[in-house]
This record gives C-alpha cells, sequence and structure tokens, in this order.
C-alpha cells in the first residue's frame, strides 16, 4: 500500500489524483489480496453489489412514471407496463432482481457460513452484513405495494396486520406503516419513500462499510487458510477475480433479461380493498414466514411473531461471537453446519406445506386460479386512461346549464355567491322548498321589498331565459 502511494501518475489522471487522492480510494477499495488466488466461490458479493446498481438504475426509470396515490398508482403501473417503450421490460428486470437479490444473498451467506468466512476479527464484518440482509428485505416488503394492485394491497395487508401483533407497540408500528388506520394514499407515499429514499441510502451506506470492513480484516481465502494470518500466496483482486465478478454478474443480466422478455412480470387489476375472496400471498421468499406464522394464532402469536424470530436473528447475529474456533473446514464443525442446514430445511419444508394446502385445499386452488386468470387477463387487456374526476362528470341538461351562465352574467353570483352558496345575501341552494317555479318567476320579475332594499334589481329577461335561470335556481342543491 504505502509503496503505491507514493507511485507518481502523470496526465489527467495525476492531475485529479493530486487534487482527489482518488488512486489512494481506488488502490483501498480494488487491490485486495487474495490469499490462494481468485475463485468463482467468491463473486457473490460483487455480483449483489452489481444487483442493486441493476436495480437503482431500473428504479429511477419507473420512477419517473410513478405516481404514488391510490389514485394514481395502479394506472401509472400500467402504462409503464402497456405504452412506454421498454416499460413492461424495465419493470420486469426490476421486479425479477428482487428475486435475484434474495438468491445471491442467501448464496453469498451460505458461502460465508461454509467457508467459516466470518471468523477471526471479522465480527462486524458480519454484523454490517446481517443490517445489508434486513435492508434488501424491506427494500422487497415496502416494494411489493408500490403497483398497487390487488396481490400488492393483500399482500400489505397482511404483512402490517402482522406486524401489529407485536405487542405494546405493535399498533403503533401498524399505523405507522399504515399513515392511519386503513391502507391508502398515505400507505403508499410512506412506503414509496422508504424504497426509493431512506432503505437505498441505508443500503449504500452500509454497502460502504461492509467493503471497508472486509478491506480491513482482508479475504479469507479457501477454507483450509488461517482466517487472521493467512500462509497461502495471495493473488490481487485485479485482475482475474474482478473478471470472474463480471462474467457471473453479466450472466445474471443475461438470464434476468431473458426471463424479463419471455415471461414479463404480471400486474394484476387494481386493488378492491372490498373484495373479502382475495387469498393474499406474498412474493416465493416470503412463503416461509407466512406459513410459520400460521401457527401462531391468538395469544401465542407473541411466541410466533416476537420471541422465536427474535432468538433466530439474534443467534443469527451474534454467530462470530458464538463460535469462536478458527477451524474453518465445514465437515469439521458439525454441529454448525447441521443448525444451518436445519433452518434451510425448515424454510424448504414450510415452503412445500403452504404449496400444498393451497393445491390440495379446493376453495383456495379455485380462487388462487381465478386470481391468476384476473391478472392474466388484465395484462391481456389495452391500456384503459384514467378519466379525469374520480367519477366520469354526469350528463350536463342544457337548460340548466343556460341558467347556471345566466345566473352569473345577471350578476346573481356577486350577491348569492358562486353557484348560490351565499356570499354578502343569503343562499340560494335549497331555495325550491320555499319557493316553488312559479312564484320564483314572479319573484325574480318583482323582487319582494327587502330584496329590493338589498340592491336586487327586477329581472328583464325573455321567458325562456327567466325559465331556464329558475330552472337553475330550483336545481341548487
Ligand atoms: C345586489 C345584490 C343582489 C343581486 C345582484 C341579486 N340578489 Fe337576490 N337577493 C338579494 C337580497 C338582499 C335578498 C333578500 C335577502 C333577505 O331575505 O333579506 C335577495 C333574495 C333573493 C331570493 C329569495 C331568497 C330567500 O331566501 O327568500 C332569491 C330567490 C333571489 N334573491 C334570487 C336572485 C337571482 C336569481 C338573482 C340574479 C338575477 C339575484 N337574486 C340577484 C340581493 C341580490
Amino acid at each position: 500500500m504505502s509503496e503505491h502511494a507514493k507511485t507518481k501518475h502523470t496526465g489527467i489522471y495525476g492531475w485529479l489524483d493530486e487534487r482527489t487522492g482518488i488512486d489512494a480510494l481506488i488502490n483501498e477499495t480494488l487491490n485486495e489480496p487474495i490469499p490462494g488466488g481468485a475463485r468463482f466461490a467468491y463473486v457473490f458479493g460483487s455480483a449483489l453489489i452489481f444487483i442493486f446498481l441493476s436495480q437503482v438504475v431500473t428504479g429511477i426509470f419507473l420512477s419517473l412514471y410513478y405516481v404514488p396515490s391510490a389514485d394514481h398508482a395502479h394506472t401509472t403501473v400500467a402504462y409503464i407496463t402497456k405504452q412506454v417503450a421498454a416499460g413492461g421490460f424495465i419493470r420486469s428486470v426490476h421486479a425479477y432482481g428482487s428475486s435475484a437479490m434474495v438468491i445471491l444473498l442467501l448464496l453469498h451467506i451460505t458461502q460465508t457460513f461454509l467457508y467459516g468466512a466470518y471468523k477471526g476479527k471479522r465480527e462486524v464484518l458480519w454484523l454490517s452484513g446481517c443490517v445489508l440482509f434486513a435492508l434488501v428485505l424491506c427494500m422487497a416488503f415496502t416494494g411489493y405495494l408500490l403497483p398497487w394492485d390487488q396481490k400488492a394491497y393483500f399482500a400489505t395487508a397482511v404483512g402490517t396486520n402482522i406486524a401489529g401483533e407485536v405487542p405494546f407497540v405493535g399498533a403503533w408500528i401498524k399505523s405507522l406503516m399504515r399513515g392511519g388506520v386503513d391502507m391508502g394514499t398515505l400507505t403508499l407515499s410512506r412506503f414509496f419513500v422508504a424504497h426509493v429514499m431512506v432503505i437505498p441510502a441505508g443500503i449504500f451506506g452500509v454497502i460502504a462499510a461492509h467493503v471497508l470492513f472486509f478491506r480491513k480484516a482482508g479475504s479469507a481465502g479457501p477454507i483450509n487458510e488461517h482466517p487472521v494470518e493467512p500462509k497461502l500466496p495471495a493473488e490481487m483482486f485485479y485482475p482475474r477475480q474482478v473478471v470472474m465478478d463480471a462474467i457471473v454478474s453479466l450472466g445474471i443480466i443475461a438470464v434476468m433479461a431473458f426471463i424479463a422478455k419471455t415471461m414479463p412480470f404480471e400486474l394484476g387489476p387494481k386493488a378492491n380493498p372490498s373484495d373479502t375472496s382475495y387469498l393474499p400471498r406474498p412474493e416465493w421468499y416470503y412463503i416461509p414466514i407466512f406459513q410459520w406464522l400460521k401457527y401462531w394464532p391468538g395469544a401465542l402469536s407473541f411466541l410466533g411473531v416476537v420471541v422465536i424470530p427474535g432468538i433466530v436473528a439474534f443467534a443469527f447475529a451474534s454467530l462470530p461471537f458464538l463460535d469462536r474456533s478458527m477451524e474453518r473446514r465445514p465437515w469439521k464443525r458439525p454441529i454448525a453446519v447441521g443448525t444451518y442446514v436445519c433452518i434451510f430445511l425448515a424454510l424448504f419444508g414450510l415452503g412445500a406445506v403452504s404449496y400444498n394446502n393451497d393445491h390440495s385445499n379446493p376453495v383456495y386452488a379455485k380462487q388462487i386460479i381465478a386470481q391468476e386468470k384476473a391478472s392474466e387477463d388484465f395484462m391481456k387487456a389495452p391500456f384503459e386512461p384514467e378519466v379525469s374526476g374520480a367519477a366520469p362528470a354526469a350528463p350536463v341538461d342544457p337548460v340548466l346549464a343556460k341558467g347556471a351562465k345566466l345566473f352569473e352574467t345577471q350578476g346573481c353570483s356577486g350577491c348569492h355567491g358562486d353557484k348560490g352558496v351565499g356570499g354578502v345575501c343569503p343562499k340560494l341552494i335549497g331555495i325550491s322548498s320555499k319557493y316553488n317555479a312559479e312564484r320564483m318567476t314572479a319573484l325574480l320579475k318583482k323582487p319582494a321589498a327587502n330584496m329590493q332594499d338589498g340592491g336586487m334589481m327586477p329581472s328583464d329577461l325573455p321567458a325562456d331565459d327567466l325559465a331556464a335561470l329558475v330552472a337553475y335556481i330550483e336545481s341548487l342543491k
């Protein structure tokens, strides 16, 4: 390092380096000695960073069109999916990217675990990885709601309800997430802000810390290497490991692009909160947890939602503190590896039970097929733009329209307010219960004394205009 720092660069790079210290920074991040040399087993960390950047880029494109409100979110996502050039493709790459991230994360953790690469002064490195794990799961959870289709709405309703089960603070957490009792625009904007600002900012920061801690601890190397004092000859990260990382990252992008192209990620019909028959199902990586929570109804939920997951998460995070031996070969660590395998088998088993429940129960199976069919049909249907205003405006009666116009041009609105809501003079809304059309016509032709005192002039409008004006006033409700 110190040798390298003294090297003087020339040209533009030298100019820039003198002013920014970029050379030292690049060395600090990339010039990593790897004991035993580059390997494909080490690619997962870099691949994760690569997919994360892909999520950032595709996410920026999506947010160019997306509107986080209960009224518009679904239409804007439908617009992206059906109208925008390559919109459906970008959205699919982003949506499948979340699965790719979870898969790579599991591979990265598994590799670190099996290689015992968390051992030897790597506790903080491991903990920062745990924080990243949690943040990625939060990204998956918050992103799922944003399309505001049936699936998104009901899965998030279940998710936020589960958070509400936590004793003492549950109700508070739930209303914090939802922005109130029910789910609506406030929920969407909270999830949106978390998904595009708060959590990504956290991920950027923690990735930087994670890489820094990794560089400080150094690459652990193969399983027979000592984690603190490596003996094997080292090879630099650049170029061979970089090439391996790049090959794998490009391979992942190619696979995702292929899947996105051949199986566009679906958007279902718009969320309908009053649909009581909808069967909510989360994304595949949340299914085991979803199934697990079913076993803890009512008073037991405290155990199932808080205590047991809390113990598992805590044990997982404290792994490098619990497992102090420097032995790294998996076959010499039967308890650690056995526990890890058991947890995976349990998650896999829960997923299988959930799948089996859904497909063996005829009512569920029918409902799930109906839901899938509804999504397919929605995808096939052409894009329907939003009609401005909540409901299409009622057809306007030409006589009333004429009367409304006269109400303004004759100066009535000047005293009685816009649409007769009242101003300096009494409101006219509901006046039909006081005067019928005939009486009204007479009054307007010859206003009563109190009206004349207030400056209201007799009307000299032609008969049909007067009739239209009267019809309009009588229609004010
Ligand atoms: C210069 C102000 C002024 C203008 C302009 C005016 N009004 Fe009036 N209007 C009054 C006043 C003052 C009253 C009586 C308020 C009261 O009851 O003391 C009144 C009363 C009325 C009433 C009876 C309300 C009631 O509750 O009994 C009707 C109907 C009415 N106006 C219709 C109209 C129409 C239609 C026009 C337009 C052609 C019009 N006014 C223009 C001042 C005005």
